[in-house]
């Protein structure tokens, strides 16, 4: 699906920066991956260019067989839109707009009538689990709501693949489980899924694990047995039970959440 042959990217003009060095790369669709790396490795830069928000400076980029490298800005747009849902460590929601509105964005885009795109945005809610939570603005939700809210946004579009940059970096370990678990039944249902991260546990999530060091690929090797995700939400749970009822209070208890929000969630289904 996603193919990437001697991609470079430099940046900069007096002082140039290679952030990325020749990298051939396939991703198959369906797939699973992790993409690991220090700080200014290229991690971005790379999600950035296969998700078309960013052009390499050098080499050729096939998706789904078409040439990506060549295309204009608006060709580009048009595949970015169709073909990749993002998600980021911030979130990246707009402030002042219900989760609703926010979900609804890529829709807006594409030109989708307001009925449907409300229909298509409260069904994605609904998958990410937070029905009841859609006329709230961003501030009114915890981090680990405001990201699943950025997930239906990422999906509301039913892209190919979901790129995700960080997306657990701001999030509490229970929030960011919660994260890992609609990854893994979205990738389960067919969705290629790729994210960046700098825990090892996240990245064991995934079935394949790339390493990126100064701009090439040091690494790339296939997890032959991907953590699973629920298993370690439950994990996670039981850890902050067995802390709270031992007297340690609730701060280990995983109340990313303000009180009373964790009756109507139910988690992510
Ligand atoms: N827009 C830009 N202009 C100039 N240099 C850039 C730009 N974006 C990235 N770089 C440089 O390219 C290199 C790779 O950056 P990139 O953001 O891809 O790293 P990263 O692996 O995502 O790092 P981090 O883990 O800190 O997010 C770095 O040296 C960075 O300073
Ligand atoms: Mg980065």
């Amino acid at each position: 699906m996603i193919e990437l042959s001697g991609i470079s990217k430099v940046y900069g003009i007096d002082r140039l920066v290679h952030a990325l060095r020749r990298i051939d790369l396939k991703v198959g669709a369906g797939e699973y991956v992790a993409l690991m790396g220090p700080s200014g490795s290229g991690k971005s830069t790379l999600m950035n260019i296969i998700g078309c928000l960013d052009r390499p400076t050098a080499g050729t980029y096939l998706l789904e067989g078409g040439t990506v490298s060549t295309m204009d800005d608006d060709q580009l747009a048009q595949v970015r839109n169709r073909m990749a849902g993002f998600v980021f460590q911030t979130f990246n929601l707009l402030a002042r707009q219900t989760a609703e509105r926010n979900v609804e964005l890529p829709l807006i885009y594409r030109g989708v009538p307001g009925p449907e795109r409300q229909r298509l945005a409260m069904e994605v809610l609904e998958r990410v689990g937070l029905t009841e939570w859609a006329m709230h603005q961003p501030n009114q939700l915890s981090g680990g709501q405001q990201q699943r809210v950025a997930i239906a946004r990422a999906l509301v579009g039913r892209p190919r693949f979901l790129l995700a940059d960080e997306p657990t970096g701001n999030l509490d370990s229970r929030s960011g489980q919660e994260v890992m678990v609609l990854f893994e039944e979205l990738n389960r249902e067919g969705m290629a899924v790729m994210l960046v991260t700098h825990d090892e546990r996240i990245a064991h999530h995934a079935g394949r694990i790339i390493k990126l060091l100064d701009g090439r690929v040091v690494s790339d090797e296939l997890n032959p047995a991907p953590l699973d995700a629920t298993a370690e939400l439950e994990r996670i749970r039981e850890q902050a039970h067995t802390a709270a009822s031992a007297g340690a209070g609730t701060a280990a208890a995983g109340m990313a959440d303000p009180p009373g929000m964790a009756d109507t969630r139910g988690g992510p289904v």
